[in-house]
């Protein structure tokens, strides 16, 4: 006899579609297509979310995005979100200011390993929009320094008028207990630091592979290359997490638009274990 639909099942997944309103609080324009937003509940809810994790962003009328957040999980009142503008979607999302209203699923995912890091070295690798998602994870690890061993954040992009964060970035080089290594693409006259990929960074940081916890996000070129070049240090596979992304449409795991192999982005990622999805990484086409 063929199972029963479980009504609690469907009733969930109808809530799951159901967005929150929330406000724009502050939009502030990072770089030229890129903002970042600041988006308080109409219903005066706190939300609470894991460093990594995503919600979907409904632009009224245009559509659903799926957005990672970029601030810190523990300031409460709402979340921040850093959206680059490339479609209908984005731009709809990037053009709102404040006051204006916008649709909230989430949060969703599992997210970056910071608990579980403790104890050890670790090393963040951002490739531009990358630094986004990592960032929540980058305040926790420094609220907690002395929970850690040697901290590295590394970060590649494209030319130095492309640097997401800068300021904070700055601020962040500025202290004794980390280590921050930024290359760029392209320089340009005033550019004085690095030239060259991520990877060129990974070699020469400062951390034990034999007890490190790497946490990697960027387009998937610069996660392949960054994934190779730790594990050519000696790290293992499933101490090096990636932040997967593919076109998302439910984010509960019901339909199969995020599926990578035998897993959906949505739930089981975004944040995944290298020695989980490697193989299937290798395949460009999946
Ligand atoms: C878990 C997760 C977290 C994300 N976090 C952020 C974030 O913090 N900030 C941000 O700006 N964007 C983020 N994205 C990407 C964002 O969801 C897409 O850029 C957005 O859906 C594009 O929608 P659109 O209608 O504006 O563009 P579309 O018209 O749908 O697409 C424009 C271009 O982007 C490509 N594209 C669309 N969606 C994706 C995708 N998911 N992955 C790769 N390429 C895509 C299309 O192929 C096309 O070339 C995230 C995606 C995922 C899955
Ligand atoms: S977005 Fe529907 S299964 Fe992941």
């Amino acid at each position: 006899m063929p199972a029963e639909p479980d009504a609690t099942v469907e009733l969930c997944a109808i809530d799951a579609f159901a967005p929150e309103i929330y406000r724009v609080a502050a939009a502030q324009q990072e770089l030229h297509d890129t903002v970042t937003l600041e988006l308080v509940p109409e219903n005066g809810a706190r939300p609470v979310f894991a460093p990594g994790q995503f919600n979907m962003l409904y632009a009224f009328g245009v559509g659903e995005a799926a957005i990672s957040m970029s601030g810190d999980p523990t300031a409460g009142g709402g979340y921040v979100h850093t959206v680059r503008n490339v479609g209908a979607v984005s731009a709809a999302i990037s053009g709102l200011k404040a006051g204006d209203q916008i649709g909230v699923r989430g949060p969703f995912g599992a997210g970056w390993p910071v608990a579980e890091a403790e104890g050890s070295d670790v090393v963040f690798a951002a490739g531009g929009l990358g630094l986004a998602p990592l960032r929540p994870a980058i305040y926790q690890v420094l609220k907690h320094r002395e929970r850690y061993g040697r901290v590295a954040i590394l970060f590649g992009t494209r030319s130095p008028g492309d640097m997401l964060y800068r300021q904070e970035l700055e601020s962040w080089r500025q202290r004794l207990d980390i280590e921050v290594d930024v290359t760029v693409d392209h320089a340009d006259a005033e550019w004085h630091g690095n030239v060259g990929v991520v990877t060129g960074l990974v070699r020469r940081a400062t951390f034990d592979p034999a007890d490190t916890v790497a946490m990697v996000c960027g387009p998937e070129v610069m996660m392949r290359f960054t994934a190779a070049a730790l594990g050519d240090t000696g790290l293992a596979a499933g101490s090096i997490y990636l932040s997967m992304e593919r076109n998302m449409k439910c984010a509960i795991g019901l339909c199969g638009h995020c599926q990578f192999g035998p897993d959906f982005i949505c739930k089981d990622g975004p944040v995944m274990a290298y020695d989980r999805i490697a193989e299937i990484f290798a395949l460009r086409e999946v």
